[in-house]
């Protein structure tokens, strides 16, 4: 097929931030997410010729046929020969030349250029913790020292094959980010041939004012911070603050897509793989995407390719977690890309102020961490410190006048304990009562390890506040309890220095709600593995601190690409489908957190989690190798109950396995809310009674040294669940060897039919219809309800301007959604008939090809797609949509739903 699939995306592209949407709730996400036709560049495009061309010919074909274009981006690549282009002038309908454009025989594909934004870290913290890991950590805590100890990789099995000596060197990882900081000590302090950033590119350039990108050799950024942060997550040498990246043997690339807005495009984003492959990297890693739910979108076809050549794309799934199942972005999508889940990290590395302090006025110091409230220290205090209380778990510290046996606190550190939230006393208070003693520098510790105080005091007598954790402030306590002086070093706010302290994490472990899940729309399992990424102390440009604690899964990607990185190196082979193998099948999979309470009777969804967290040093040292990382059983359309896969036993024994099965949470896809509309649903997506059940040929098989044997196995889909709601199943193939290895093959599947599934569905509960005039919170409008607008030609202000405004959300992903405008009053205008509708045209930026399933929303300003402008009268939208799996030339595999009609009036 000449035409790419992608084609009737052209101008209907969807793009939502996938921070936007994360940081909203579920409810109001697509309130906040773009309409659909501002997420494109409009009139822009990359083509993919169908061999090698000459961009200039192609340019002039075009010119020929009445097509002038202007150039934006060189696009030729090994894997990839194409260009992308501005179509010139003020094109009415850059659709009808965009499908000329795709007619001709040189153009293998053509899609609109996208805008994507560099996701934006977030933060979470709230809840429980998980037992293995911390005694894990423990355990490492107590050989290694506080101060040696990185939980990150602790918690993946870096720290073991650092250990053995692999560092990932002699290997090049090349990132598709927004830059880094070599000059950091830490990163190198340079860029080039011999330097720790030894290749790379900027396609963007600094300006990002400039329409076009400005391309530049040097991929130096002081302003993002983003992939800086990535670059030490890999590579980090060793620094003042203890740590390393998790491969920092090798060799970084670093192709630099954004300038200091954050803003960039899928034919940037695309250039940056390639190049980064064409560079000879070994493993590429890419912490940005776009949303899409579909491993059909090009780009995740353009970043598969590249594993297919046989290079490892790792690549960030993205925030949505909040959106529920059915939601990992593109590229992570691609079938061949290895998307990263993220874990939370289990300890809480904490930024703050570094102090000293020595005992008995001893020259021996050492040091500790503050948070700097308000009033903060604006001198160098050196002072004895006082504690209130010698009880670490009082309430009640200062909270009544202080005896009068207190001595005068003004040349004094006092020490007091937090008051408990929501009690009568408040730091205040107690500030009160120590000001009244001669008080003027106070520090409180907190009343648990899960926090440092952030102390504001408004007291004119205290000169300067500050919070340590409650383990330093038991420290302090037990040293004053023993009759010792202990004498504080504080430092001003501008000179003290950084200082990290690992909190308790009390969610520590869990998969990161915000961790966006699988499937694909295609029913491919993403992610495939999850590491450490919430949480997550790295460099950060020296121009922004230094350092930074950052989550998302952009940190759980680069420390997965260094594990691949690792494991390679170890193992000999950069096989992407090997080293994938490995890591996935020896990672441990987690139990279900629902964000509040871990369930630690089942284990969470494979379509949160895939194989669960990765353990590098297992996948350096197994000798069994699967021929898959995971099993898709698709939906009860194309449902095959029997499925194969392959055994290798490269061990010099011979080795029996053990198969078993343990099942994963199962989710519906929609609530069961007895209406006849299918009501979509977000994290937690509802959970459902019923797993599948698996058998084997034989419960157990015996691999010859160095060979490999065939593992058949049965699945039973889940019975007595309600399949209209398509539930989605999952679990883990076990196999336990004589060798003691224990891996996992995880698999899921649907319940029920996609395509039988209606996609679009009319009114508020159907999650298609037109908002009210109030402007606010998506309320539906009534019948009939009048509208007035400026003119679509006019220049008059639009403030106060109410525009009609058509949400569209569909059950799942839409291969194609259409929306139309049907009038009820004549028009004079032509129209078509569509679906049984005469419709005078698709609405601004539809129809759009491969729509995520949180969906689209489009505003009306009284003009149509092509351009064409309404008249005043009655009017209705009609949405349709095509089925998954569905065929868009039939017309039973369409959905149509109207809104209501409403009334379109011009001012004056
Ligand atoms: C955390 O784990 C410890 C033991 O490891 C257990 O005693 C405690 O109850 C757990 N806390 C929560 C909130 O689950
Ligand atoms: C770093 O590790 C060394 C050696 O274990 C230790 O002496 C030092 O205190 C640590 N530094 C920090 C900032 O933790
Ligand atoms: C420490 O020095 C201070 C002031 O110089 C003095 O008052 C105090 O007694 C000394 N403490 C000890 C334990 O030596
Ligand atoms: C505090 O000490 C540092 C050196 O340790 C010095 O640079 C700074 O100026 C001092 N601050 C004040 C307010 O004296
Ligand atoms: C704490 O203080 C109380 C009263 O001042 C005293 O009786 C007690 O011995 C102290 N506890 C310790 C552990 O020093
Ligand atoms: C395989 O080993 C794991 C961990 O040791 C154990 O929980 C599981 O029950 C074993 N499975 C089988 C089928 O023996
Ligand atoms: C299955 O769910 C649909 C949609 O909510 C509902 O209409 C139907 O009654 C349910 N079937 C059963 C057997 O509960
Ligand atoms: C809305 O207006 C249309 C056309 O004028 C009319 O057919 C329809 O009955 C009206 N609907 C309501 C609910 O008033």
């Amino acid at each position: 097929m000449r035409v790419h699939p992608a084609l009737a995306t052209l101008l209907g592209a969807l793009s939502y931030t996938t921070n936007a949407v994360a940081a909203t709730n579920a409810e109001g996400a697509v309130a906040s997410s773009a309409a659909v036709d501002e997420s494109i560049v409009k009139g822009a495009y990359i083509v993919e010729f169908e061999g090698d061309d000459d961009t200039s010919a192609f340019y002039k074909d075009l010119s020929t046929d009445g097509i002038e274009v202007e150039h934006r981006m060189a696009m030729n690549y090994q894997l990839f020969k194409g260009t992308s282009f501005h179509l010139k002038g003020d094109v009415a309908e850059p659709d009808v030349a965009a499908n000329k454009i795709a007619a001709k025989s040189r153009v293998k594909s053509i899609w609109p250029v996208r805008k994507i934004s560099f996701p934006k870290p977030d933060v979470t913290h709230v809840g429980s913790n998980v037992t293995e890991l911390l005694q894990r950590v423990a355990k490492a805590k107590r050989q290694e020292g506080d101060g040696n100890l990185f939980t990150p990789h602790v918690m993946t099995q870096v720290d073991k094959l650092h250990a053995e000596g692999y560092t990932g060197k002699g290997l090049r990882i090349g990132i598709v980010d927004t830059g880094v900081d070599y000059t950091h000590p830490a990163l190198g302090g340079c860029f080039g041939e011999g330097c720790l950033v030894g290749y790379g590119y900027d396609f963007i350039g600094d300006d990002d004012s400039s329409p076009v990108p400005i391309p530049d050799s040097d991929p130096y950024d002081g302003c993002m911070g983003h992939g800086t942060h990535v670059a030490g997550i890999i590579a980090a040498q060793l620094n003042e603050h203890n740590f390393t990246g998790a491969a920092p043997g090798v060799t970084l690339g670093m192709y630099k897509a954004t300038g200091c807005g954050g803003a960039t495009t899928n034919e940037i984003l695309l250039s940056g793989f390639y190049a980064a492959f064409e560079a000879g990297s070994d493993i590429i890693s890419c912490s940005a995407g776009d949303d899409s739910g579909w491993a059909s979108d090009p780009w995740a076809i353009a970043a598969s390719r590249i594993a297919e050549a046989g290079v490892p794309v790792i690549v960030a799934p993205g925030n949505s977690g909040d959106l529920g199942i059915w939601y990992p972005s593109t590229p992570a999508s691609g079938l061949h890309v290895t998307a990263a889940g993220s874990v939370e990290n289990v300890v809480l590395p904490s930024m703050v102020k570094a102090a000293t302090f020595s005992i008995n006025n001893g020259t021996e110091t050492q040091r500790f961490g503050v948070r700097f409230g308000s009033p903060s220290f604006q001198v160098n205090a050196t002072l004895p410190l006082w504690a209130v209380g010698n009880d670490t778990n009082s309430e009640t510290d200062a909270c009544d006048a202080l005896p009068d046996n207190t001595p005068d606190l003004s040349d004094k550190a006092v020490l007091l304990r937090m008051p408990t939230s929501g009690s009568e006393c408040t730091t205040e208070t107690q500030a009160k009562n120590l000001a009244d003693k001669g008080a003027r520098y106070v520090l409180w510790y907190s009343q648990t390890n899960i926090n440092i105080p952030d102390v504001y005091i408004n007291n004119e007598l205290i000169e300067a506040v500050g919070g340590v954790p409650s383990e330093q402030g038991a420290e302090f306590i037990s040293l004053l309890n023993e009759g010792n002086t202990v004498t504080v070093d504080i430092n001003d706010w501008s000179s003290a220095g950084l200082f990290i302290h690992n909190l308790d994490n009390p969610i520590g472990g869990y998969t990161v709600r915000s961790s966006s899940w699988g499937p694909t729309q295609e029913i491919d399992v993403k992610p495939q593995v999850t590491t450490p990424g919430g949480d997550i102390l790295s460099t950060y440009p020296l121009t922004l601190g230094g350092y930074a604690v950052l989550s998302g899964t952009s940190m759980a990607t680069p420390l997965l690409a260094s594990i691949f990185a690792l494991v390679a190196e170890a193992r000999g082979t950069k096989d992407p489908e090997v080293l994938r193998s490995l890591i996935s099948s020896t990672a441990k999979p987690n139990v279900w957190f629902d964000g509040d309470t871990a369930f630690n009777d089942i284990l969470a969804p494979v379509a949160q989690q895939g194989a669960g967290l990765a353990q590098a040093w297992e996948a350096a040292h197994a000798t069994t190798i699967l021929s898959e990382s995971s099993i898709s059983f698709n939906d009860s359309d194309h449902f095959v109950a029997e499925r194969t896969f392959t055994i290798q036993n490269t061990a010099t024994e011979d080795v029996t396995y053990i198969l078993g099965h343990t099942k994963a949470l199962t989710m519906y896809t929609f609530a069961n809310n007895g209406a006849n509309v299918l009501k979509s649903t977000y994290f937690p997506n509802p959970s459902a009674e019923g797993w599948a059940e698996l058998s084997f040929a034989s419960d157990e098989i015996t691999v010859p040294a160095g060979g490999v044997s065939e593992v058949t196995v049965t699945l039973t889909p889940p019975q007595n669940l309600n399949a209209t709601l398509l539930p989605i199943f999952s679990g883990y193939i076990t196999l336990n060897s004589t060798k003691e290895e224990s891996l996992v093959l995880p698999y899921l599947g649907v319940l029920g039919s996609l395509h039988d599934t209606p996609i679009v569905q009319a009114g508020y509960d159907g999650g298609v219809y037109l908002t009210d005039t109030n402007g606010h919170f998506n309320i539906p409008s009534l019948a009939n309800v009048t509208f007035t607008l400026n003119r679509p030609d006019s220049n008059s202000s639009s403030s106060g301007v109410i525009y009609p405004k058509l949400i569209i959300r569909p059950t799942l992903g839409a291969p194609t959604l259409r929306a139309d405008l049907v009038a009820l009053t004549d028009t004079g205008l032509p129209t078509t008939e569509w679906h049984g509708y005469q419709t005078l045209g698709p609405l601004s930026g539809f129809p759009a090809t491969l729509v995520p399933r949180n969906g689209a929303l489009s505003y009306f300003y009284g003009s149509l797609d092509d351009g064409t402008v309404v008249p005043e009268g009655t009017y209705k939208f009609v949405t349709s949509g095509v089925r998954v799996f569905g065929d868009a030339s039939k017309e039973e595999d369409w959905d149509v739903v109207e809104t209501v009609p409403f009334i379109l009036k011009y001012k004056s």
